[in-house]
């Protein structure tokens, strides 16, 4: 089986081709990063348009690459929600229009979904397991029991840990998105210079929240000179990245102690942190639980992830209807049936 995968709910304009044996033949990424960098975030009207000139030539960029053309495609996987509308639009009916026109099934995937079974393009998931999402949107654990059924065990009250990194580079000065540029600076910090705090830390909950450790890196950023020294800017991002994976992991076992789980996986933009996949592997490691971190490429927004959300529907005879409408916010949701 080969499946075309569509990824348009954000930023980026993806497409990827996915072979049920052979695994990711493509997943090609049209960043629009300079688009929106001078803005300081994503602009919805301009990511839409620039979806709308790059989705269909990156398709034919891709059937061109493997000289395959719609027939030889037997599904298309889409990003049905959540995003921003106007951009998924995009993606949802040229998927839809793919379909109709080549008489191929449809799935439209939930974009978080699609980011947690990221972790299948690497190897089969060990089931059930705890997934922590991170993403620019998200911050959550989601127990998978097994692929298409799933439970919400923890969420965050505010913003999620992407935005939390991505809002204290700006106040540093570094580019867009700023989660990566504080991984690489956080290595050359002081570890002794500043400790943020760990919100909620006392709760009993699986439950995060980012605001307060955002407000309180602001003011810390601001009581220092300026210009901001590159010592300065690298030690608050070392102190703002430990503060931030110690919250996430320590509410990712939790959960997975309490659901008697044996294995846990990253999942969204925020798995890709350095010290967050280095962590996570200690601390299952020290507790005997199972845990592969997922490959990079697929961490960020990609189709391939998309794709392989499909296959698994495909597999088990599950398509859409193409009436299925798109969301610009909903908790992942199973969509196979209850034992
Ligand atoms: N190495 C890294 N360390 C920390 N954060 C990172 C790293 N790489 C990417 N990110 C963050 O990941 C986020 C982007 O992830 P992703 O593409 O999954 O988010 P999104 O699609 O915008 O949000 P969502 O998936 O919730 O809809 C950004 O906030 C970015 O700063
Ligand atoms: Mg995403």
């Amino acid at each position: 089986m080969k499946i075309l995968g569509i990824e348009t709910s954000c930023d980026d304009t993806s497409v990827a081709l996915l072979d049920e044996h052979e695994g990711v033949l493509e997943n090609l990424v049209s960043s629009q990063i300079d688009l929106h960098d001078h803005f300081g975030g994503v602009v919805p009207e301009l990511a839409s348009r620039a979806h709308l000139v790059n989705l269909l030539p990156l398709i034919d960029v891709l059937l061109t690459r493997r000289s395959l053309n719609l027939a030889d495609i037997d599904g298309v996987a889409v990003t049905r929600g959540p995003g921003l509308i106007g951009a998924l639009l995009v993606g949802l009916s040229t998927a839809k229009a793919i379909c109709w026109a080549a008489g191929k099934p449809l799935a439209a995937v939930h974009h978080i979904e699609g980011h947690m079974l990221a972790n299948e393009l690497t190897a089969p998931m060990e089931l059930p397991a705890a997934v922590l999402v991170v993403s620019g949107g998200h911050t959550e654990v989601i127990l998978v029991r097994e692929i298409g059924l799933y439970e919400r065990l923890g969420w965050t009250l505010d913003d999620a840990a992407g935005e939390c990194y991505d809002k204290c580079a700006q106040f540093m000065g570094l580019p867009y998105p700023g989660g990566p540029a504080v991984d690489r600076v956080a290595e050359g910090g002081d570890p002794g210079r500043f400790t943020f705090p760990r919100p909620l830390h006392k709760d009993p909950r699986v439950i995060f929240s980012f605001s307060g450790l955002k407000t309180a890196v602001r003011l810390e950023v601001e009581r220092l000179p300026r210009p901001l020294s590159e010592q300065d800017v690298a030690d608050v991002c070392h102190a703002l990245r430990e503060a931030v994976t110690d919250v996430l992991t320590r509410r990712l076992f939790q959960a997975a102690q309490e659901q008697g789980v044996r294995a846990v996986y990253l999942a969204g933009g925020v798995a890709a942190n350095s010290l967050l996949r280095t962590r996570t592997a200690e601390l299952a490691t020290k507790r005997g639980l199972h845990f592969v971190a997922p490959d990079r490429a697929y961490c960020t927004d990609n189709a391939a992830m998309i794709a392989q959300a499909g296959l698994c529907r495909f597999r088990v005879g599950y398509r859409d209807d193409l009436s299925v409408d798109s969301f610009a916010r909903q908790p992942v949701t199973s969509w196979l049936p209850l034992p």
